[in-house]
């Protein structure tokens, strides 16, 4: 480390859990760090490549506090000021729900180097770990990829997502549920269309649920799921591979 010659940030992307599912790209940007930012969600297991650097975590796991998005944002630029080489690790991909942008944007405001490691993200892959492929051909034009957690303003356009046809997967959607399950009802989805929650997926403790989307709400709760969550909702879901359910609810009337 050179004081005098100012460090860069990489913005690496972990994966959705299982730490196999780490890129080559990352586990040499982790090799080489001096510093590794740690959010939520990462699995500790992925810290064993990043044996010199020091690790801060910034995250609300584990009890901790989270970190207010400004600050990280003044750690990174502060940090890298000081001539660091800093990983900047995040769950699944940076720029998918993580604030990736955001960072990429203050640290290019500060003038400080900054790249990226894209990272699987978990709406893709975590599905896909079930057989569910979520842009099959013949079923599906595309997928969307919703945020559960918005303020009222900025609710997505349900009639809009509903009438595209595409496959729904929403992040961040456990705490929201039933209000999700009742906003894509009014605008015409039907309480029969098929929807899968999964928790903790790709991880040794992954569970799901398969039900109609009327029922989704209830079987979520029934089961118990409290952790990182994924609600995918679309003709796409019958294809999961049926032994992987824990609990699989029949079709509603
Ligand atoms: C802040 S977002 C981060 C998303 C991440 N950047 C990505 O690309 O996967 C966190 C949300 O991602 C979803 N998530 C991330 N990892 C997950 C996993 N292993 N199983 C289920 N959901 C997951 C959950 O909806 C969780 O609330």
């Amino acid at each position: 480390m050179d004081a005098r010659t100012p460090g860069r940030v990489t913005l690496v992307g972990a994966g959705p859990g299982d730490p196999e599912l780490l890129t080559l790209k990352a586990v040499r940007a982790l090799e080489q760090a001096d510093i590794v930012l740690v959010d939520d969600l990462v699995s500790p297991e992925v810290l064993v490549h990043a044996p010199r650097a020091r690790v801060v975590y910034v995250g609300k796991r584990a009890g901790r506090p989270s970190t207010p998005q400004d600050r990280i944002n003044g750690l990174l630029v502060r940090l890298a000021r000081r001539g660091w080489r800093i990983v900047r690790l995040k769950g699944g991909d940076p720029m998918v729900f993580g604030r990736g942008g955001e960072e990429l944007l203050a640290l290019r405001r500060a003038g400080i180097e900054a790249d990226v490691v894209p990272g699987i993200t978990s709406g893709i892959a975590v599905p896909a770990t079930l057989g569910v492929p979520v842009t099959h051909r013949g079923l599906v034009t595309g997928v969307a990829l919703i945020t559960g957690q918005c303020r009222d303003e900025r609710e997505p356009d349900w009639q809009a997502l509903v009438r595209s046809g595409l496959t729904l997967v929403v992040y961040m959607g456990l705490a929201r549920l039933p209000r999700i399950v009742a906003s894509l009802q009014q605008a015409g989805l039907a309480a029969s269309h098929p929807a899968l929650a999964i928790q903790d997926g790709t991880r040794a403790t992954q569970r799901q649920v398969a039900a109609p989307l009327s029922a989704l709400a209830g079987a979520v709760e029934a089961a118990g799921f409290a952790g990182p969550c994924l609600i995918v909702i679309g003709e796409v879901t019958r294809l999961a591979a049926t032994d992987l359910s824990t609990l699989c609810i029949g079709d509603a009337a």
